[in-house]
């Protein structure tokens, strides 16, 4: 099983590396179209107008966060990733805002961002050294938003082969990990589930606490379920910072 999985994380670094160009070809098929409205869960969490990316992939949120009017940035250790994103900004005659970087050592000063974003992360996330870099660029109360995972609703033989492809391309272990998740002492934990006709998407939402005292706090993870729609998501993306 241990070779099984290996080789899923081989094949995934593959996706976002030399077979990048398929990539965005690949999300659409695997979430039946979602992807991008997925990728969009994450827009009622942010606060303020100075967003990270944390992992853009091929940079289409990116481009709807610049697009209405929030100041971004975006960091992506994958210089294929990098060459896909700067060119569908190219193509809107704008620059892309990205660099090559690891989440474990992100290249900004303390405290320059109000939001992070992180859509379907890799395994980075659970990194406490990648959790305890989102929390120094962080202001004091902003906020981090993961994208943790999407779900077709379905029962017809297309939604349940792509919910099992699903299953067995991710560990047991890890899907556990994932699920406990982000316990950095920096952040306080809460969690929602989007719904849509035919889909369920999972966030998290992390909170930089007020002050650095708190590290002392035991760990505040208030697991809270607040349920909003995709049409919710869309209507944020269109209007921009609030
Ligand atoms: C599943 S893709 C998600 C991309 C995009 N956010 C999306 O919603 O489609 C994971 C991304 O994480 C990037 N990545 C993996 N490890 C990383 C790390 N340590 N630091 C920064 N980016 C990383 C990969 O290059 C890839 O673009």
């Amino acid at each position: 099983m241990r070779f099984w999985y290996r080789l899923v994380k081989f094949a995934f670094r593959c996706l976002y590396n030399e077979f990048a160009w398929a990539y965005d070809l690949v999300s659409r098929i695997v979430s039946r179209g979602r992807w991008h409205d997925w990728q969009r869960a994450a827009l009622p969490e942010l606060r303020g107008d100075r967003v990270l990316d944390v992992a853009f992939g091929t940079g289409d949120l990116l481009w709807d966060m610049v697009a209405k009017g929030y100041r971004c940035a975006g960091i992506d250790l994958s210089p294929h990733m990098a060459h896909i994103t700067a060119k569908k900004f190219r193509r809107q005659e704008e620059e892309a805002p990205i660099c090559r970087a690891r989440a474990q050592e992100l290249p900004f000063p303390d405290g320059i961002f109000d939001s992070l974003v992180a859509t379907f992360p890799d395994h980075f996330i659970l990194d406490p050294r990648a959790q305890h870099e989102m929390a120094r660029v962080l202001v004091p109360g902003g906020r981090l938003g993961i994208v943790d995972s999407g779900h077709i609703v379905g029962d017809d033989p297309w939604s349940r082969f792509l919910n099992w492809a699903f299953m067995i391309t991710v560990s047991p272990d890890a899907w556990e990990e994932a699920r406990r998740s982000f316990a950095h002492p920096l952040f306080a934990i809460e969690r929602r589930v989007i719904l849509d006709e035919g889909s369920a998407v999972d966030v998290v939402v992390a909170t930089k606490k007020q002050s650095p005292l708190r590290l002392e706090d035991p760990r505040d993870d208030r697991c809270k379920e607040v349920l909003y729609t995709m049409r919710d998501c869309r209507r944020i993306g269109r209007n921009g910072p609030g």
